[in-house]
């Protein structure tokens, strides 16, 4: 992108913690902004649970069209427990996260899962499975599978009610994502795992023989077939000897959690969901978002990690500004405040620095400097 032209970021940040991340997201992304002279220019809006409260509905045809002129969507989370009892089809996941996921085609969801050095002990697996970096890259499929698959309902079959969900994959999909994860893996450590339930699933069986095929493209990365129960075991047993993990809507959900657990927290795992790269420059459309939830438990009480918010920050910047010096200082700047000890309560052990959500965003602006 050129670097004279304005950046704009259409923000949501949405329910539970997502306001209180989203202001340390946008302190971060303003200082790199007047720092690496980006011109930026943000939109807010509402969407999910707040957007209903104020206007009656998850997603406003104001929220679509700012996120339509924008260059990225900086998301920060939505639900929670007051919009649980609404329709299914208004509540705030299906009827905003789901439908701007969907919406923009947003297929290739990246969630970096990285063990920093000085939180092995922050990991609830033992440091010795952790040490000397689990750092892994779930490549999930994002707008497919369960989750958008028809037929999707409750109904009555043999006079009972019944729900049904689809599981749907062309082979067109299976093979543009497959690429994503190979095209990744090469400028890795050359390692994917794809992830199926092959034995089970016609799904599965279909998803195999096209990440198969696509490897042919791809000889320099080695490729292997896990089962996804099988992978969740791994996981856990030999975390380190994964790389970048391939995998379909549901099962890249799952295993991307538990992925952030043994990295230490899921307040630390960012994510980019990106759709199909459009002809010109090296910069695309895309939604960066924290992995978690809205986490209602600890919403309003300024506790909440805002790293996975600033470090989704980062990769907008990276993916859909193309501004990487400004992508990679951010990411520093992130190490070296939890290499100085700094500790959200979510990772927070012996006698680290315990500090709040605020502070946490301070200290990651001031190694910016
Ligand atoms: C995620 C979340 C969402 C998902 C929910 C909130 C709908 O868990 O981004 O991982 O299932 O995709
Ligand atoms: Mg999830």
């Amino acid at each position: 992108m050129n670097s004279r032209k304005t950046f704009r970021v259409a923000v949501l940040a949405g329910d539970g913690i997502g306001p209180e991340v989203m202001t340390e997201g946008l302190r971060v992304l303003e200082t790199a902004a007047a720092k690496h002279g980006i011109p930026l220019e943000l939109d807010h809006q509402l969407v999910g649970g707040a957007a209903i409260d104020a206007v009656g509905r998850a997603l406003p045809p104001e929220t679509l069209a700012a996120c339509e002129a924008a260059d990225a969507i900086l998301f920060g989370s939505v639900g929670g427990p007051k919009w649980e009892s609404l329709p299914a089809a208004e509540q705030p996941e299906r009827a905003a996260l789901l439908p701007l996921r969907k919406h923009f085609g947003l297929f290739a969801n990246l969630r970096p899962a990285v063990c920093l050095p000085e939180l092995t002990h922050a990991s609830p697996i033992h440091p010795r499975l952790v040490e000397g970096g689990f750092d892994v890259l779930c490549v999930r499929e994002l707008t497919g599978g369960l989750y958008f698959g028809e037929p999707k309902h409750i109904t009555i079959r043999d006079g009972e009610e019944c729900a049904v969900d689809t599981m749907v994959y062309k082979a067109s999909e299976i093979r543009r994502i497959a690429k994503v994860a190979f095209e990744a893996a090469k400028g890795r450590r050359g390692v994917l795992t794809s992830i199926d339930k092959a034995n089970v699933l016609q799904n599965g069986v279909l998803w195999r023989r096209i990440v198969t095929e696509v490897a042919q493209d791809y000889p320099e990365v080695a490729l292997n077939h896990l089962y996804v129960d099988n992978a969740a075991m791994q996981l856990i047993k030999n975390p380190k000897s994964f790389d970048v993990v391939l995998a379909e809507n549901l099962f890249g959900d799952i295993l991307s959690d538990e992925m952030a657990m043994i990295a230490g927290s899921l307040g630390m795992l960012p994510s980019a969901s990106l759709g199909a790269e459009t002809g010109g420059g090296s910069t695309r459309f895309g939604m960066y978002e924290p992995s978690g939830g809205t986490a209602p438990d600890i919403a309003g009480k300024g506790i909440a990690n805002p790293i996975a918010q600033i470090l989704s920050v980062a990769m907008m910047l990276r993916f859909s500004g193309g501004f990487e010096a400004a992508a990679s200082e951010i990411e520093g700047a992130v190490r070296s405040v939890i290499a100085a000890g700094l500790r959200t309560g979510d990772i927070h052990t012996g006698d680290n620095a315990l500090v709040g959500t605020s502070e946490m965003g301070d200290a990651i602006v001031r190694a910016m400097a």
